[in-house]
């Protein structure tokens, strides 16, 4: 197996920073590609300034609704309305707004359980990518967001549970969380999640320090098993470091 691209790192001064260059990148993902777009949302709280960024005058007018798809890494098995719903997050601040309804995929929540929502969302991924089997010349998105969590979780892929193994399917259940809200979740998987052109992972703030410094000495945690067959970017800020601006 060919190994993965490298890891790049930018540091930024502060959270507004970090929405800043997040909404910028997503954008540039976005003109770089003439034709129909997906972008992989996270949920957790990590993304709600670009969120609100993306939903202001100035960014919103920039981003071709027309044309751009937004899909979500993992959601909480809870109903669309509930405050602990992912996609609830996204759509409140800006996709109900600005983006048509049928482009906006979120996990199906109202399944009888959180495998049936997984082949549900599986589903809708393969028939919007129009192929079962996922081909490295044509990633699925254009960009998925990650966040990490403190165990070092990434999407609701908790370390040592049978879903961070998973090679074959795009989307799974996982009956119980690692660290709150716990509830069931559902997550792309690994390989789902590798098919990105760019995979921008932040973090920032000073609880999410240790778990930084987790990762950066190479502990085989979930958040440094997810990567990109394309670029995979660390978006942290000054806090998260540990006060240092630098980057690498
Ligand atoms: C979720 C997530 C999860 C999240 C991290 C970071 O459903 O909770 O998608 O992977 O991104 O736990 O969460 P914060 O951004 O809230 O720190």
């Amino acid at each position: 197996m060919p190994s993965p691209a490298p890891v790049s790192r930018i540091v930024v001064a502060d959270p507004a920073a970090l929405a800043l260059t997040a909404a910028q990148r997503l954008l540039a993902r976005i003109d770089a590609n003439a034709g129909r777009v997906a972008i992989g949302l996270t949920g957790g709280s990590s993304p709600k300034q670009l969120y609100q960024l993306l939903a202001s005058e100035a960014y919103s007018k920039r981003i071709p609704w027309d044309r751009v798809h937004w899909f979500i890494g993992d959601e909480r098995f809870v109903p669309a309305n509930d405050a602990r719903n992912n996609m609830r997050m996204a759509r409140e601040i800006f996709l109900d707004r600005f983006a048509p309804r049928g482009h906006i995929h979120p996990i199906p929540t109202d399944a009888a359980d959180p495998d049936e929502s997984a082949r549900r969302y599986e589903h809708e991924l393969k028939a919007f990518y129009g192929a079962d089997d996922l081909d490295p010349a044509l990633p699925l998105f254009d960009l998925v967001l990650m966040g990490v969590g403190p165990d070092g979780h990434t999407a609701s892929l908790f370390p040592d549970y049978p879903a961070i193994t998973e090679t074959k399917r795009w989307v799974v259940g996982v009956p119980k969380a690692h660290v709150e809200p716990f509830v069931p979740r559902v997550t792309l998987t690994l390989p789902a999640l590798a098919s990105c052109r760019e995979m921008l992972f932040e973090l920032a703030g000073e609880e999410k320090r240790a778990i930084l410094t987790r990762l950066l000495a190479g502990e085989n945690l979930p958040a440094n098993r997810a990567r990109s067959i394309g670029e995979t970017v660390f978006l942290v800020d000054r806090a998260a470091t540990g006060g240092e601006l630098r980057g690498g």
